[in-house]
């Protein structure tokens, strides 16, 4: 790849970014010494740097989002086409994208029947929030406000999304929260909370007991990743999602499946919840929607929910009084209809479990060569791999350990995660979700990469 960059280019560009760029996620001191890397260029797995450095990138742009891959003129065009068509107006009115997309996107989702447009995975769970607490001042004098959320489940960055996130080391230091979000243990079986055969139900049941002790008309909605992201890479055990739609039919309560992540393919399926056979009341999405072509979020709602929002025409206030700006945005949608189309027309559901398959034989076989791995855990594309000091006692490596091993593979030109500021002593699962085009090639090598750095770091 010719990135037609000249070293004063570079040298410039380095200069401007660490000026006046404040980077997301990270400690910004060591920019002050080590050149912060600037991305240029991206075509199908890989990505280049301002150097010139090539890289096979096995998170999806880092955060799990170009799930169709880099480089796609068909979306471009897509969005160049609408642009110059229409770039805007108000979600008061709709747009063609808006309708054809939504149409498209229900198809995929039985049982929902209304798309409501935003622009981030945050504002979307915000948009949920909100609704949930108007149905409760509706329905149930405001009682039913409480929103149970899960340990080591993230929803977003706004203080209220924070409010419903189990992740401390994501929310220390920006309270106060917003009131009315309750906690509910994780499910992760390799980090067990109770000793039993049928771990599933009882870590469902374990939210039945916070429901008890909090109250049933207390609870409207329950938020939950289908397989838990940034948190560790935590797919459910099994019997959990069924005893949890038990469990919300039960109380009466609201359930809200979180998809930002697992949405648009990233298991094998649609959607995450769509392994489990729940029937979700709202489903947010968000990253892999247009790859990260346009920036578009969306809740999707049962038809049952949305009558609720037009029982009293003549109250001003009986409506969703809600907007987002940029959910007016017609690049989003336009991108969005493209982004399913490549999904659609080339099989990208299919490849995902093939080489979901593939990543996650890898894996193990690392985990038999490499006594550091702890357990390795995945649906679809969408895998990790827990580091252990001692797989006796599970003790989690030190984080800086982790970091190695993303660096080294850096280093080789392969860009995988690590769980990051999560769980205090826990940011310990190396994180792998390529882009659904991925070939075997590209899985072995991502896994080859990790087994030299493995070695190089833990001998
Ligand atoms: C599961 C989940 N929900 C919500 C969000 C927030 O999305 P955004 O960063 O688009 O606001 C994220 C972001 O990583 C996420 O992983």
């Amino acid at each position: 790849m010719d990135t037609t960059l000249s070293a004063n280019d570079i040298s410039g560009l380095v200069e401007a970014d660490r000026a006046h760029v404040w980077h997301h996620l990270i400690q910004q001191k060591p920019f002050e010494t080590v050149d912060p890397r600037i991305m240029v260029e991206g075509k199908g797995m890989r990505v280049w740097d301002a150097t010139g450095k090539e890289f096979l990138d096995a998170v999806s742009g880092g955060v799990w989002t170009v799930n169709v891959g880099y480089g796609r003129e068909s979306i471009a065009n897509a969005v160049r086409d609408q642009l110059v068509k229409l770039n805007y107006f108000a979600g008061s009115a709709g747009s063609i994208p808006g309708s054809q997309f939504a149409e498209k996107l229900i198809e995929k989702m039985p049982g929902l029947s209304r798309v409501y447009y935003t622009n981030s995975g945050s504002e979307a769970n915000e948009k949920v929030f909100k609704m949930v607490r108007q149905i409760a001042h509706k329905r149930y004098g405001g009682k039913k406000h409480k929103i149970l959320y899960r340990e080591r489940d993230y929803h977003g960055t706004t203080i209220t999304a924070l409010s419903a996130g189990g992740q401390p080391e994501r929310n220390a230091l920006y309270g106060p929260y917003t009131p009315g979000f309750v906690e509910v243990p994780h499910c992760l079986e390799y980090r067990a909370q109770w000793d039993v055969e049928n771990y599933g139900m009882r870590a469902a049941d374990a939210i039945e007991e916070v429901i008890l002790r909090e109250g049933p008309d207390t609870i409207g909605a329950l938020c939950l990743e289908p397989v838990t992201a940034g948190g560790g890479v935590v797919p459910p055990p099994d019997g959990y999602w069924e005893r949890v739609q038990e469990i919300c039919r039960k109380y009466d309560i609201l359930l809200h499946i979180d998809e930002v992540v697992c949405g648009m393919g990233r298991t094998g399926v649609w959607f995450g919840y769509q392994n489990y056979g729940v029937k979700p009341d709202f489903v947010t999405m968000a990253k892999g929607v247009a790859s990260g072509y346009a920036a578009i979020a969306c809740v999707a709602i049962t038809e049952e929910v949305f009558e609720m929002f037009k029982e009293n025409p003549d109250d001003p206030l009986d409506y969703f009084r809600d907007i987002s700006t940029f959910g007016g945005c017609t690049a989003g949608p336009a991108a969005a209809l493209e982004n399913v189309r490549i999904i659609e027309d080339e099989g990208l559901l299919q490849n995902t479990l093939n080489m979901g398959e593939r990543m996650m034989g890898n894996l193990r076989a690392l985990m038999e060569k490499h006594a550091v791995i702890g357990d390795v855990r995945g649906k679809g594309l969408f895998c990790g791999a827990e580091l252990v000091a001692d797989r006796a006692t599970k003790e989690p490596v030190d984080e800086k350990q982790a970091q190695a091993v993303v660096a080294d593979c850096m280093a080789q030109g392969v860009i995988i995660g690590v769980t990051n500021r999560s769980l205090p002593g826990f940011n310990n699962t190396l994180c792998f979700s390529p882009a659904l085009i991925s070939t075997p090639d590209d899985i072995d090598q991502i896994t080859d990469a990790v087994d030299k750095a493995l070695s190089k770091v833990f001998g």
